[in-house]
């Protein structure tokens, strides 16, 4: 008698509990979040030499400062006496380093400038102690950084995007912040990326929201590195009602995408949203949303979008509460993608495991 064999676990899926374990979140950390391309905020946060942005990537405190002869730097937010964290997370001016512990002061390069109490320091040579870099660089006025000094080049690292973006009829350049929110869900950061990058769940999840807006059959999905562009076609005849018909465009494309490891991103004519999804544990993100026009776009169009997360959001998080639901389970696992449109979750899970190993 044959032996019945159990089924094979299909190749590409990540486990269940790449979804729910601390070790697995650890191992991200000190992989994914620890060597890669962030977006920390916009340029025009940064203008004059000592403005600065000090944030937390993973477990990485970083800052960017617009330096003295106005070259952007990001150094680890790290005291290199004894290791407290150096600035505040915040945004802010200043026009030297000072360690708020022992008050070891350092130059807006990072340089050691002076130390209190000098004299009780004899073999400390101040020029071999310096805050420790990370790479920092923009596009389009968003300003990226990698927590390893070492590595691509944000060039590189993009590779694929740019060209993409640049099909939008405006300069990312002159993009300004009209509208910001924020909210922490019970999902773990992957969910919550895997539901953007596919739009089989449209008909469903989204039926009056973007089923009118969008020609969902013709949206692409394209992997352009670790990265994936979205362009989804507006739909062949207008939407018979607000807020759909406002943002329709004959003939027009919405430009949508994600960025790995965590932002995601999509046009219209009148308005760019830009989202970030920050892990805070396995099981919890913090959902970050920050809606853009240029100058010109907010006097023909003003944003009156929602104030709080919108209709669409809401939509998103309650289907990505289901998968984290469902996820513990022993059943729980992944039988068939659709071809084109969940491919985006096959490539995100080949990136993943790449960093993971
Ligand atoms: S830890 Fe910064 S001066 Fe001591
Ligand atoms: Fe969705």
């Amino acid at each position: 008698m044959t032996a019945i064999q159990p089924p094979r676990p299909r190749t590409y899926e990540l486990p269940g509990n790449y979804y729910t374990d601390l070790d697995v979140y650890r191992r991200e950390l000190q992989t994914i979040w620890r060597s890669t391309w962030q977006w920390v905020g916009r340029l025009e946060d940064l203008t004059n030499p000592g403005d600065y942005l000090a944030t937390v990537l993973g477990e990485e405190p970083i800052f960017v400062v617009r330096g003295g002869d106005g070259e952007l730097l990001a150094m680890h937010n790290v005291c290199p006496h004894r290791g407290a964290r150096l600035l505040p997370q915040k945004q802010g001016s200043c026009k030297f380093l000072q360690c708020p512990y022992h008050a070891w002061t350092f130059d807006l390069s990072g340089k050691l400038l002076a130390v209190a109490q000098p004299g009780w320091f004899p073999e400390l040579d101040k020029s071999a102690v310096r805050l420790a870099g990370a790479q920092v660089d923009s596009w389009g006025g968003f300003v990226f950084v990698n927590p390893d000094p070492e590595g691509e080049c944000l060039a590189e690292y993009l590779a694929g995007v740019p060209d993409y973006l640049n099909q939008y009829g405006q300069r990312w350049e002159d993009l300004r912040q009209i509208a910001h929110f924020t909210r922490e869900e019970p999902i773990n950061w992957k969910f919550q990326i895997e539901n953007f990058v596919e739009d089989y769940h449209f008909a469903t999840v989204h039926a009056e929201t973007l089923t009118p807006l969008y020609d969902v059959q013709r949206i692409g999905t394209i992997p352009a590195g670790r990265h994936i562009n979205i362009p989804v076609p507006y739909a062949p005849n207008c939407p018979p009602k607000d807020p759909q018909r406002r943002r329709w465009e004959a003939g027009g494309v919405s430009y949508q995408g994600f960025i790995f490891p965590n932002i995601t991103y999509g046009t219209s004519a009148h308005t760019v949203f830009f989202s970030r999804y920050i892990p805070v544990n396995p099981t919890v993100t913090r959902f970050e949303a920050f809606i853009y026009q240029t100058p010109a776009q907010h006097a023909a169009e003003p944003y009156i979008g929602e104030a709080g997360p919108s209709k669409v959001g809401q939509e998103d998080t309650d289907v990505c509460t289901l998968l984290q639901e469902g996820v513990r389970s022993r059943a729980y696992q992944i039988s068939h993608l659709a071809e084109e449109h969940e491919l985006g979750i096959s490539h995100f899970y080949n990136t993943v495991r790449a960093y993971l190993g």
